[in-house]
């Protein structure tokens, strides 16, 4: 089994590769009509931009369909954060490659990260792609369709300074009809030393807060009852408005959403430690539905390798915004992200990492091999020094105490009533439901009459595992 996959489950490893259907979109029958199939791989940011392509192809007479052998267009929205996950796409063209044998004139695409980072050699290396579009050139995406079926190759891999589809509404796809994300901002301007990201999403830039306000309304009309506010780094959101000039932080905005409903549930991510001000936890504070969790990646718990890093905050600054979240919002969870066998990491920057992870008692983590990424700060500066077998140990003690720090966090649970929100059934059987608490835990528990997808419940807890709390609902 792979180390990273342990007990703790994240949405995005569980996503992986998934393909988008939705059963609310009407099925038309016209010959016109084009099928499309679309598979989603790395950030929830990745997932989000699926819905704003399948919005711009519904536009131009393409229907989604989960049948990979039915479509017309085949599409991979791809991540290059790790070389492992390049890897994983490219096996997957392997196996595309034979469908597109069986059925001539399917067109394949490339999208997001992959195909801005490799451009053109996509298409050279990889015969059987007809179509590779980066992360801010999806409105282009009929015209590029155009190119192709006229015989042609279709690549458009220009990065904007201004797009941010905010005029689209994305077509919510593989839905559960409860919660939903919504892109507040693209690109990242920070520059970690070991990260793609500024390379093949871009340069920051902020979406219109209308827009985002007005999205969380419909999105709440329609049933939903929960947002997540997504960015790489949501602490920088700022925008100005053309002519009054009046000014958006991210506090303000995260306050114009929690005001669409007092049942609308508001989460948000990533945050970045240099970044989140206390001007935003007290926000937090304000709000019962702005949910009390924080993922706050600290990468590493040494600040020579931090610095490393290029992250621009030390061990010291860290502590000190965890223990602002502790005072400001005492109930508040907290995650992060780690990375083990950075450049130069020795055993005792290693023992830092896993002393800071006990200190700042992590829920839950997501884990990583550090993984040199051609063109980074770090790729150009330091060399890839550290054994892959060290690595895997490091990163095999990271997990082990993860695993018991979300066990015990979780056991701290049991005995009390939390108030979850149904998300639907839950993975193992249909006579459970599923729902998260405010601190973002899973929370699984019998069904009970009178009770659907999209209510709030109030569920005693009666036991747990590291990744999961188990209850039973408490009649009102
Ligand atoms: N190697 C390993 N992990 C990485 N991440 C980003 N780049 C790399 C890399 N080159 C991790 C970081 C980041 C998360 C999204 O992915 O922890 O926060
Ligand atoms: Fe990458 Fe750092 Fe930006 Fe996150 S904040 S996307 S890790 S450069």
């Amino acid at each position: 089994m792979n180390p990273i996959v342990s007990d703790i489950k994240t949405i995005d490893e569980s996503r992986q590769g998934e393909a988008f259907y939705s059963p609310d979109i009407e099925v038309i029958n016209d010959i016109n009509i084009k099928r499309f199939y679309i598979e989603s791989y790395g950030c929830q940011m990745n997932f989000s931009d699926s819905e704003i392509v399948a919005s711009i192809l519904s536009d131009c007479k393409y229907q989604p369909t989960k049948d990979i052998e039915e479509a017309n267009l085949i599409l991979l929205n791809t991540c290059s954060i790790r070389e492992k996950a390049e890897e994983t796409i490219r096996k997957r063209l392997r196996t595309i490659d034979k469908i597109k044998l069986s059925k001539p004139g399917t067109m394949v695409g490339i999208l997001g990260c992959m195909a801005e980072r490799l451009k053109q050699t996509l298409l050279e290396e990889e015969k059987l792609v007809d179509l590779v579009v980066g992360p801010d050139a999806y409105r282009d995406l009929p015209n590029l369709l155009n190119q192709v079926e006229d015989g042609d190759k279709g690549i458009n891999v220009y990065l904007s300074r201004e797009e941010t589809y905010a005029d689209i509404s994305p077509v919510r796809l593989e839905s559960n009809g409860v919660t939903a994300f919504i892109s507040i901002m693209r690109g990242c301007d920070n520059m970690c030393s070991f990260c793609v990201v500024p390379f093949t999403r871009g340069r920051e830039r902020s979406r219109d807060p209308f827009t985002i306000v007005s999205e969380a309304t419909h999105l709440f009309e329609k049933g939903f009852r929960e947002v997540t506010l997504l960015g790489q780094n949501v602490d920088s959101y700022k925008w100005q408005h053309p002519e009054t000039h009046e000014s958006y932080t991210f506090a303000r905005l995260l306050e114009e959403v929690a005001f669409v409903h007092p049942d609308l549930r508001v989460r948000f991510s990533t945050s970045h430690p240099k970044d989140m001000t206390d001007e935003v936890l007290h926000t937090m504070a304000r709000f019962d539905n702005i949910c009390k969790y924080i993922h706050l990646p600290v990468q590493s718990g040494s600040s020579r390798v931090l610095s490393l890093m290029n992250r621009t905050y030390d061990r010291d600054w860290y502590m000190n915004r965890v223990e602002a979240i502790r005072q400001i919002v005492p109930e508040c969870s907290i995650s992060s992200d780690i990375i083990a066998g950075f450049c130069t990491e020795t055993d005792a920057d290693h023992q830092d990492t896993l002393s800071m992870m006990s200190w700042a008692d992590y829920c839950m983590s997501y884990m990583f091999m550090y993984s040199e990424r051609p063109g980074t700060l770090a790729a150009r500066k330091y060399a890839d020094d550290i054994d892959d077998e060290v690595k895997k140990s490091r990163l095999s003690e990271i997990i082990a105490l993860q695993n018991s720090l979300s066990r015990e966090h979780n056991a701290k649970d049991v005995g009390k009533t939390v108030s979850v929100l149904i998300e639907g059934d839950s993975r193992k059987s249909d006579e459970e439901f599923k729902g998260r608490n405010t601190q973002n835990k899973v929370v699984v528990f019998p069904k009970v009459d009178g009770y659907n997808p999209g209510d709030y419940a109030n569920v005693l807890i009666t036991s747990s595992t590291s990744a999961t709390l188990i209850g039973e609902i408490i009649l009102t």
